[in-house]
């Protein structure tokens, strides 16, 4: 035990002594949780109102700025740390600083009481996987997990305690900047998704040197920002909110998720970060969560232009009294929470509550027995980038790539002599397969798909490349938080070559789509087509070679609906991080099948945005006799291509979709299994999926919703049976009852490679 003051060891121990004395039951259930309660009422009662207050503070490093520049200065902040002020700190980067801040407060303040270090690591710390969107798309649930466990053990030997992540918003709009940080636009999906990756974070032990703790962001309702505007309003009712928002974060809270970061939207006319109902009634009391809420970076400050709050101090007061645990940069609790306190606007018990789940969740880390637990230079310098790493990263992002057309099958490749043509603004792009959010990924560290197909062919194959054009007029500018890319709308002076380069080769490769600061927080977007001059290369490249591969690369639904016409095959590469040329070189060459499907619709035109598939019926369908109900009278309601789907090199066929019985009482079970083979040549990987629809309700239903999926292998010409089963937690809902309840009635159920599956049957759940 090192560092740790004897004032708290001493209470620690009396406190055990008196409550094992005093009260059996304490004894009882004197698990690790049990000792952990102890240990932090014990440091509780040692600490000033002032010191309390402390906790609940915390400061960005200035290492890095992830939001608008606050205006607290360095000395500022070291004084603070040093009388026991801050509780937490945040992007604070490297072992040396990370020990630097954590020296400060264990050698100066009284109760020496470990900072908890936080750092937006979202998708790997240096090693970088895909983009959440775009590992989301490989249905994996155990390569998410261990990219997550991945991205914790580099970000813990970087000396880092905490990430903010995973974003669980589910998000239903292309034009939204950050639906790249997230899994898509359904709650199942992203719950799965939302559980594997805090499993991966924070392991099974969180006192391992490993394992950081995680945050489910945003609390609630961020993904649905009118229009796609970040930070916009936010307008759902009760019933959509339990309905379709919050059911990842509850899963994560099930999950044991140490943290919850909640959002700058407001929703129905409360700012989140000040929303009582949210953040005490159905997180902390409904959901018995016992971790520590912190809000997002300055919204406590942003309720004042909310119009929400007068001023900081009436800001501070309403985000205590809600439950927001911990200020992120806005410095209004340890401004103003003590004269609150003493006006007995905020009690001394709310303080307390908050207080009890920071230092709960310190104790969970281990830091109270090792501040420094994750401070190991030898770590730092061996366990980060490592070639292990790097190889699972490829293994990630060949599986999130999704197929999206092969019509003449062009592709796979074949590694025989031929000439391949390279060409597009981002084919040899070594920075924009990052992504944003990347945390420590370095500039141009990605392997760029001109450098991924060199590795892989022969020298019989012939590669040439060609920019073609660039996006941006300045590659550099964009990279800061708030600065706008300025897009090439002008410049074609690179198409001559990639002309002469595309008339020359038999097939040609062309990587066009967003650059990586077109998503992400506050990129939000209204057009989303290929921006700049991108159209028009792909139009000249295909006049004068028709066999054209676009490899999109972006972090967001974009509409490709002209490509997807005219272009004989299109493969999704999202973000892919720093393996993205080796993994697209994989698919390219049929190394590896491709398996992934989308978790977002594409749609054919921005206009259909909000576009997803589980919307609801309406009282006038949309049909083809119809097609102007609840659709549009100039554009196709549909998805171009719709949630859940995604091409393989093989092709499956399903059949003998069977029920073990087509009648359940609400708590009963159905047997539900199909049989899927792999009709083609290859053997393949496919993502097998179970929609069910409720027929009437309570509350209307969508048309399909997910409930199940199963990723196989199937060799060629192998046939396999997947079984589901469903009961009381695949039917139920928040009925108008305000409950999780199975209503009686008629449901149908169908199984498919897609959400448009057809191979379909129905039951009954009576009384
Ligand atoms: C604001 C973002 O909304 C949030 O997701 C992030 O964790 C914080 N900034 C800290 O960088």
């Amino acid at each position: 035990m090192r560092k740790i003051p004897l004032i708290i060891i001493l209470a620690i121990s009396f406190i055990s002594i008196i409550s094992c004395k005093k009260d059996k039951k304490v004894v009882q259930t004197d698990n690790a949780n049990g000792k952990i309660e102890q240990k932090v009422d014990s440091v509780l009662a040692l600490m000033t109102l002032a010191e309390k207050i402390g906790q609940m503070n915390q400061y960005n490093g200035s290492w890095d700025v992830t939001g608008p520049a606050s205006g607290v200065n360095d000395k500022e902040k070291e004084t603070r740390l040093k009388n026991g002020g801050v509780g937490s700190m945040l992007n604070v980067l490297s072992v040396k600083a990370t020990r630097e801040a954590q020296k400060t407060v264990m050698e100066n303040s009284r109760l020496k009481i470990p900072l908890i270090i936080g750092y937006d690591v979202i998708h790997g710390y240096k090693t970088i996987f895909p983009i959440p969107l775009g590992e989301s798309a490989s249905w994996d649930l155990d390569i998410i997990k261990e990219s997550a466990a991945i991205a914790a053990s580099e970000a813990s030997a970087a000396g880092i305690h905490w990430t903010f992540a995973p974003m669980i918003d589910v998000s239903r709009d292309a034009r939204w900047g950050r639906v790249m940080e997230g899994s898509g636009e359904d709650p199942y999906l992203t719950a799965k998704i939302g559980v594997a990756r805090v499993q991966g974070f924070q392991g099974d032990d969180l006192t391992k040197n490993n394992t950081i703790a995680a945050c489910a962001k945003h609390f609630a309702g961020y993904g649905f920002a009118e229009a796609g505007r970040d930070y916009n309003t936010v307008n759902v009712g009760e019933y959509e909110l339990h309905n379709m928002i919050l059911p990842p974060f509850k899963a994560a809270a099930e999950a044991g998720v140490a943290t919850f970061m909640n959002s700058f939207n407001e929703i129905d006319g409360i700012p989140a970060t000040g929303h009582k109902v949210l953040q005490r009634d159905i997180l902390k009391d409904g959901w018995n969560w016992d971790g520590f809420m912190v809000s997002d970076w300055g919204s406590i400050g942003e309720m004042i232009a909310h119009g929400y709050a007068k001023d900081k101090k009436h800001a501070a007061e309403i985000a205590a009294n809600a439950g927001s645990d911990m200020d992120m940069e806005s410095y209004a609790y340890v401004a103003h929470l003590e004269a609150l306190v003493k006006e007995g606007k905020v009690k001394e018990g709310v303080i307390d509550d908050a207080v009890k789940r920071i230092l709960r969740v310190k104790f969970k880390l281990g830091l109270f027995v090792d501040p420094y637990k994750y401070c190991n230079e030898e770590r730092e310098k061996n366990e980060i980038f490592t070639k292990e790493n790097q190889d699972f990263s490829r293994e990630v992002a060949k599986k999130s790539i999704v197929l999206l057309k092969n019509e003449t099958n062009l592709l796979p490749l074949t590694k025989t002599g031929k000439t391949i043509a390279v060409i597009g603004p981002l084919a040899d792009d070594k920075d924009t397969p990052l992504g944003n959010w990347r945390a420590k990924g370095g500039r141009d560290t990605a392997v760029s798909l001109l450098e991924g197909i060199q590795n892989a062919v022969p020298p019989s194959i012939k590669v040439t490349y060609a920019e073609g054009c660039s996006i941006v007029t300045d590659k550099g500018i964009g990279s800061t938080f708030l600065l706008p890319l300025k897009f090439n709308k002008t410049d074609k002076s690179g198409f001559q070559k990639a002309i002469n380069v595309a008339k020359n080769a038999d097939v040609v490769v062309l990587a066009i789509g967003e650059m990586a600061l077109q998503t992400g927080e506050g990129r939000s977007q209204a057009d989303i087509g290929f921006a700049g001059v991108q159209q028009e290369l792909l139009e000249a490249i295909l006049k004068v070679n028709k066999n054209v591969i676009i490899t999109l690369m972006n972090g967001r639904p974009m509409d490709i609906s002209w490509a997807a016409q005219h272009v004989p095959s299109i493969l999704e590469c999202w973000h892919l991080g720093s393996q993205s040329g080796n993994a697209i070189a994989d698919v390219l060459f049929g190394d590896y099948n491709p398996s992934g499907k989308l978790p977002v619709s594409f749609p054919y035109h921005v206009g259909q945005e909000p576009l997803y598939y589980n919307q609801k019926m309406t009282g006038r369908p949309f049909s083809p006799q119809h097609v102007t109900f609840s659709g549009y009278r100039d554009a196709p309601k549909e998805a171009l291509y719709p949630f859940g789907y995604g091409l393989s090199y093989t092709t499956f066929e399903y059949k003998n979709l069977q029920l073990d019985k087509t009648e359940i009482p609400v708590s009963g079970e159905i047997k539900v299994s199909v049989e899927i083979t792999n009709t083609g040549k290859r053997d393949g990987e496919e993502v097998v999926q179970l929609y069910i629809r409720d027929l009437v309700g309570s509350l209307t239903r969508p048309i399909k919703e997910l409930k199940g999926f199963e990723k196989i292998n199937l060799k060629s010409g192998e046939t396999k049976t997947v079984t589901f089963t469903i009961n009381s937690k695949t039917l139920q809902f928040y009925t108008v009852n305000k409950k999780w309840e199975v209503e009686p009635g008629n449901f149908e159920i169908w199984i498919g490679t897609d959400s448009k599956a057809s191979l379909k049957a129905t039951f009954n759940v009576v009384e």
